[in-house]
């Protein structure tokens, strides 16, 4: 892939001096736009840089280890061989927000070894590039100088060649991904979890993140000056941050790039990093919408525990069940229907005595709904790891297709078994250790035909495709924020920000549909009725919520119809208007039909969009309908219940006026003829 463009990028990418002395290898993208240089610095260090259309995007940047038990992996290499390679095919999603997947790179492997003097180590790297990104891990193959890795650190960088905007949470802090985005200048980001999106000054979008996080800890991205990153990885309670034995290969380092918002939603760079499904057949892992005895605790008066508002009762149960099979709801979220919510360790195969376990999975089996369990464990994981095959074999047993596990526990605050029968460790959410934990519900629930949606997980790393029952996760700032104080997930930019940056990561179980708009103690929340909507197309999840209690929902027919309607598994998904942090409006076509979800998400400032049905098939006409922001909605007053609903005919290459209201949003299906 030594194309006329690659050379003329290693010249603008190396210094003088290097380009004479040391040997590099190149490898572009299909397109050959964007350009790696892979080569060693004047301390023989192994550098990596990467253009784009002829412009310098990550300037030399290290690559290598830090070892706990001997020298670092990271100065005295030189090149020892390169191989090439690539790659050209499409796959199919179970569920998604596609169908198809185009997995179309070029590779490049690049050999390095160390001299005797320095450790004598051999250690690989393996880059794909993508037309939309690139991706590169280290290999450790067999070698006599090591058996074991014992990583201290990665030292892996990312020096980014200009200047720009950065969205991004911080790494490392007390509530894991549950944080306002944070808006600065690239060089005023501190430590960030991924994904990181930046803007570049020049318009170039990049998202930094990693895929197929399996048996490892999970990278943060810290500044060490100026616009340079370094990875560094989440903590372990045994010293080095990952210990792995040799041959291994880490997860990938990726990055995104495109000319726009919307090319940095279209891409499938770290499903396309991923292995495809271990699982084999698994139709039986069902996207579908689900409704829970959950908001009402979550904004009172209910209580999870036992006693006089116990939420999780049978009777209560049952009503939820009739109201899901009345209003096209597939799942029943029972959450406090165990033992241990008043104290001492939770029981994950004990129904509270107000609970008849049995008789409500029977009611939901006749009804054709089914219960999603819930495995709530406090951060107390050698509690739930010593129950965990019972408590997925109880649910696999009643027909349960769904568990939403949940780990609230301030980060660092996981409790792992010790070294020693009866003694505990702290881990942390996204280490090495709590990344195996993910793996092994996971494997047991797939043993039981059930799929997992984690609360305060491990952010997603595109598994799903490995592992098609790791159908969608929390993992940033939900919905339920917004019940606990007035606007305190930041405000109404909080989703038009989500969607370009946790949401590059995978499905988000975000929990829209509170139609009442309010909270505990009726604190207002930050959005129109009609964003309300608009949620559940801009924010994917396979299993998607209407989170608001049943006597709620009831009391807005027309939008329980929008949400009984929109599907949670497409053929087709892409962003028609939007920009990082304001807006965001997809169209999505069906897989089980012909019709066309439009809708999105607005930030504070009122806006008029004209969006273009370029998407729709030809020579159909189509009826829209829509619910919008009412004439003088917004979410700051009372004002945020109005609502205005329009039916239209259109067809491909028409357009659309749509006023979005301050905290406002939009929906429309779009559905061949009458
Ligand atoms: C936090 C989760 O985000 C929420 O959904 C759940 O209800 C509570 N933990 C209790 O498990
Ligand atoms: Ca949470």
């Amino acid at each position: 892939m030594r194309s006329l463009l690659a050379v003329f990028a290693l010249l603008a990418a190396v210094p003088v001096a290097a380009q004479q002395a040391r040997p590099s290898e190149t490898a572009a993208s299909p397109d050959g736009r964007v350009v790696l240089t892979v080569s060693t610095d004047n301390d023989e260090r192994p550098i990596w840089s990467l253009s784009r259309k002829g412009k310098l995007l990550i300037a030399p940047s290290s690559l290598g280890f830090l070892l706990a038990d001997g020298p670092a992996l990271q100065r005295g290499f030189r090149i020892d061989g390169a191989e090439r390679g690539q790659g050209d095919a499409t796959w199919e999603l179970p569920w998604g927000e596609r169908r198809f997947v185009r997995d179309h790179h070029n590779e490049l492997l690049v050999r390095f070894r160390q001299h005797e003097s320095r450790g004598g180590h051999v250690m690989h790297v393996r880059f794909r590039l993508f037309d939309d990104g690139i991706g590169f891990r280290y290999e450790l193959p067999e070698q006599p100088t090591m058996k074991t890795a014992r990583i201290a650190d990665e030292v892996t960088e990312f020096d980014i060649a200009s200047p720009g905007t950065a969205w991004w949470i911080t790494g490392g802090e007390w509530n894991r991904y549950e944080q306002i985005y944070q808006k600065t200048p690239i060089d005023g980001v501190a430590t960030a979890h991924t994904p990181i999106t930046m803007r570049l000054d020049d318009g170039t979008h990049l998202a930094f993140h990693e895929a197929a996080l399996v048996d490892y800890s999970a990278m943060w991205l810290k500044r060490a000056e100026g616009r340079k990153f370094r990875a560094t990885l989440s903590p372990s309670s045994d010293g080095p941050r990952v210990v792995r034995d040799l041959p291994f290969a880490t997860p990938w380092r990726t990055i995104r790039i495109a000319d726009d918002a919307a090319g940095l939603v279209a891409s499938d760079l770290e499903l396309n990093l991923n292995e495809p499904n271990k699982l084999g057949d698994v139709s039986w892992v069902k996207p579908m919408k689900y409704i829970g005895i959950w908001w009402g605790m979550i904004r009172g008066p209910w209580s999870w525990g036992e006693g006089a508002n116990h939420g999780a009762t049978t009777a209560r149960a049952k009503q939820y069940i009739d109201f899901a099979a009345k209003h096209g709801f597939g799942g029943v979220l029972v959450e406090g229907w165990n033992t241990g919510w008043n104290g001492g360790l939770f029981n994950f195969t004990k129904p509270a005595a107000d609970f008849d376990l049995k008789a409500v999975t029977d009611y939901a089996r006749k009804k054709g709904v089914t219960l999603i369990g819930h495995h709530e464990t406090n951060g107390h994981v050698a509690n739930y790891e010593a129950q965990l095959d019972d408590a997925m074999k109880l649910y696999g047993r009643l027909g349960v297709a769904s568990v939403k596990t949940g780990y609230v526990a301030d980060a660092g605050g996981i409790i792992a078994p010790g070294d020693t029968p009866g003694t505990t460790r702290r881990e942390w959410h996204d280490g090495q250790w709590q990344v195996r934990h993910h793996q092994r519900v996971v494997d047991t629930a797939a043993k039981y035909r059930i799929t997992i949606n984690a609360h305060e997980p491990v952010k997603d790393t595109g598994l799903r495709r490995t592992y098609p029952n790791w159908i969608t996760r929390e993992g940033a700032r939900g919905m339920e924020y917004n019940s606990w104080s007035a606007f305190a997930n930041g405000g109404p930019d909080h989703e038009p920000t989500l969607v370009y940056t946790r949401m590059l990561s995978g499905p988000m179980d975000y929990t829209p549909g509170v139609l009442s708009l309010a909270g505990s103690n009726e604190v207002p929340m930050a959005s129109t009725l009609a964003k309300q909507l608009g949620l559940y197309l801009a924010i994917y999840s396979p299993v998607q919520m209407a989170a608001d209690r049943i006597e709620n929902l009831a009391k807005y027919p027309r939008e329980l119809a929008f949400i009984g309607q929109v599907p949670t598994d497409w053929a087709e998904s892409r962003l028609i208007a939007g920009a990082v942090g304001d807006y965001a409006i997809f169209a999505r076509k069906d897989r089980a039909s012909a019709d066309w979800y439009v809708g999105g998400v607005n930030d504070g400032a009122a806006r008029t969009l004209t969006l273009r049905f370029d998407f729709l098939d030809a020579g159909k006409n189509y009826t829209a309908t829509i619910w919008k922001d009412g004439e003088g909605a917004t979410y700051l007053t009372d004002a945020r219940h109005r609502i205005a609903y329009e039916t239209i005919r259109v067809k491909k290459g028409d357009s659309y006026k749509l006023w979005l209201a301050p905290g406002g949003g939009a929906a429309m299906r779009l559905h061949p003829g009458k």
